[in-house]
């Protein structure tokens, strides 16, 4: 595997992101491991708790990757989107719990990705952002679904127009993270939560997630699937041309 670091000690696996040169982004290749490792994870009876991370001490994961999807057409944002959001549903359907470590930009991709664990704990280096309005995009990674639910709908609305970025300690207040501690402590945290969990029943922690789900989601495929068509539509119009390649040639994007 190029992207994805796995390692596992007393039931407990650490799956890292590892794209450090592109801030973690996530590209076609690293979602189909991210995939790969949740169904080896999910068959592998001596991992019980999973924490996910990303390298380095700049970024969990900073989006999907513009520079793929800068030549996108509609039809294939349309399937970009949808690959995104079954590897970041197998994720939420785990029977296991999975806590995201956010060690430092959570955006786009990377926030959804984040959204699709059962809970998250950030450094407080760690910054949030929803930012595709400013590339002339939506997310497409499940964020229109799962932000309201965890923030409520004024704020995925504000996070969501403004793009803007959101420090640590206002995630915490917002209860888009349970918790913030130093970098140092951001692992040896998870991991100390992680045990909590191996002690105890495996059968009633998948009940009950399962449960908690189930609740959560009605109408969440359509929404999802309402999504998916935002998301490929965004890629007919000049401002998804304008927004990407202006990232890439590192300006700001002069929307009509
Ligand atoms: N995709 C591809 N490459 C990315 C990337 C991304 N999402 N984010 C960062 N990179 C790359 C940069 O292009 C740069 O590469 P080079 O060194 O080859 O130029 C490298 O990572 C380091 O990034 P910066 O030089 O930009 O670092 P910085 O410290 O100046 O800024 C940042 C950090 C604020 C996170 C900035 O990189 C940034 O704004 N990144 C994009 C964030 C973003 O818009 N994410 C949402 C993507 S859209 C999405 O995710 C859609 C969806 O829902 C499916």
């Amino acid at each position: 595997m190029n992207n994805i670091l796995v390692e596992k000690k007393d039931k407990i696996a650490v799956v890292t992101i590892n794209r450090p040169k592109a801030l973690n982004a996530l590209n076609s290749e690293t979602l189909g491991e991210i995939e790969q490792v949740v169904l080896e994870l999910e068959k592998d009876d001596e991992v019980r708790v999973v924490i996910l991370t990303g390298s380095g001490e700049k970024a969990f994961v900073a989006g999907a990757d513009i520079a793929e999807m800068s030549t996108l057409n509609t039809v294939e944002a349309y399937d970009f989107g949808k690959r995104g959001q079954g590897v970041f549903t197998l994720i939420e359907n785990s029977s296991k719990p999975y806590i995201a470590a956010v060690n430092g930009f959570a955006l786009g991709g990377g926030l959804e990705l984040s959204l699709s664990c059962d809970f998250r704990i950030a450094s407080d280096n760690a910054k949030f952002a929803i930012p595709e309005v400013t590339l002339g995009v939506i997310p497409g990674f499940g964020g229109t679904q799962r932000l309201p639910k965890i923030v409520g709908l004024g704020r995925a609305k504000e996070m969501l127009t403004t793009g803007a970025m959101i420090s640590a300690e206002q995630a915490d207040k917002w209860g888009l993270v349970n918790r913030v501690v130093t970098q140092e402590e951001l692992l040896p945290a998870c991991e100390e939560v992680a045990k909590k969990i191996t002690r105890n029943s495996a059968y009633a922690i998948t009940g009950g997630l399962k449960a908690m789900n189930e609740a959560n989601q009605i109408k969440q495929e359509d929404g999802l699937e309402i999504e998916a068509l935002m998301f490929g539509k965004a890629f007919t119009y000049p401002d998804q041309k304008e927004g990407m390649a202006a990232f890439l040639e590192k300006r700001r994007a002069n929307f009509k």
